[in-house]
């Protein structure tokens, strides 16, 4: 018998709804949020509100893409957290809603897994065991990914997340939120040795971003001081070092992790695998250390409900979720759904 999973995101600023049929993705509707922009960050209340109006036209829509009836569908699968608590609970109410009117399974997703398991979308896919950097606006972790459900999350940030460090720089620079996307158009034409900025000491293959921040903040500071146009005369520089350190940081202790569990098949995913300095620095390194690389498509980087309704595919065919009263939550451990 067939399965078909209708899947609803709303942990942070995208509102998407995704069909899946028997593991092959139908469609994929996402319905961003300009309302941050002038905010350099997303405000948690105006988010919810925007998932609101967004959600009934975001769902017909993908069900319409899809071409397929409420009636049809085996499941809904929605976003349990981590995220935003307003925006989820959007999220998981409407799922809730639709399940109990259609009378079929409700299945939480775990967002963090969801971006791992992004890389099963699509051809080519990966082996288990493998590693996956997986870095957001909220997350900066390495996962040994042992089967589609079974992750375990070996270093991550003790601060701030790669996204964030993305997007306060950003902000320093005066540029619209989501800074990431920005960086890195304007890193295009900078040169990435010009600044230097400075590497966290942190242990194993955990990660740490508020120094590097404080970093950019001071050096801003002082070089303005000195000319007040240092940040127009010099952006393209700015950005391209101040990425280049980001990737550094990154890519330097995903190797490391390679080695110690040697491992061959390694992936990227989260909103700052989309990064085209990092994507491109990932393919190098796989290159020189032989390794099979992965990196989800451009949509499926940034958050989507096609990763949730992978999941969701998987959960479904495993008999593996809960009844239909769980929770949102803030606060999410990849673990804790095992
Ligand atoms: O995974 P995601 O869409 O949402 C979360 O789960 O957080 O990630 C959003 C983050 C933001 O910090 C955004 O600036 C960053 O991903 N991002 C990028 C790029 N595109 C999105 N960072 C660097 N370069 C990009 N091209
Ligand atoms: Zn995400």
């Amino acid at each position: 018998m067939s399965v078909t999973i209708l899947a609803i995101e709303s942990s942070c600023d995208e509102t998407s709804c995704a069909v899946m049929r028997d593991g092959v993705l139908l469609s994929n509707v996402i319905a961003g949020q300009e309302v941050h922009q002038q905010y350099g960050g997303v405000i948690p209340e105006l988010a919810s509100r925007a998932h609101q109006l967004n959600i009934v036209p975001v769902v017909d829509l993908a069900l319409k893409q899809a071409g397929f009836e409420r009636t049809d569908l085996s499941a809904i699968s929605f976003t349990e957290g981590p995220g935003l608590i307003g925006a989820l609970l959007v999220g998981s109410s409407f799922a809730k809603g639709l399940a109990l009117a259609l009378n079929i399974p409700l299945i939480s997703v775990n967002h963090m897994q969801a971006h791992v398991l992004a890389h099963f979308i699509d051809e080519p896919k990966p082996s288990f065991p493998f590693l996956c950097l997986t870095v957001s606006g909220g997350h900066t972790q390495i996962v040994l990914v042992k089967d589609y459900l079974k992750m375990e999350v070996i270093g991550e940030t003790n601060d701030d997340a790669a996204g964030e460090a993305f997007d306060k720089t950003a902000k320093l620079l005066g540029l619209l939120y989501p800074g990431g996307p920005m960086i890195d158009s304007l890193a295009k034409t900078g040169n990435p040795n010009r600044f230097k900025f400075p590497e966290p000491k942190v242990g194993a293959y955990d990660f740490s971003f508020s120094g590097l921040k404080t970093s950019i903040l001071y050096f801003l500071r002082s070089e303005t001081k000195k000319n007040e146009n240092f940040v127009n005369e010099n952006l393209n520089d700015i950005c391209a070092s101040v990425q280049s350190r980001i990737v550094s940081i990154l890519l330097a202790k995903l190797e490391k992790a390679t080695i110690e569990f040697a491992i061959k098949d390694v992936g990227i995913a989260g909103g700052v695998s989309a990064n085209s300095f990092l994507r491109n620095q990932f393919e190098e390194l796989g290159k020189k250390n032989n390794w099979r690389v992965f990196i989800p498509k451009f949509e499926f980087c940034t958050d989507n409900a096609a990763m949730i309704a992978m999941v969701g595919h998987y959960k479904f065919i495993k008999s593996d979720f809960e009844n239909q009263s769980v929770i949102p939550k803030a606060r999410l451990s990849i673990n804790e759904t095992f």
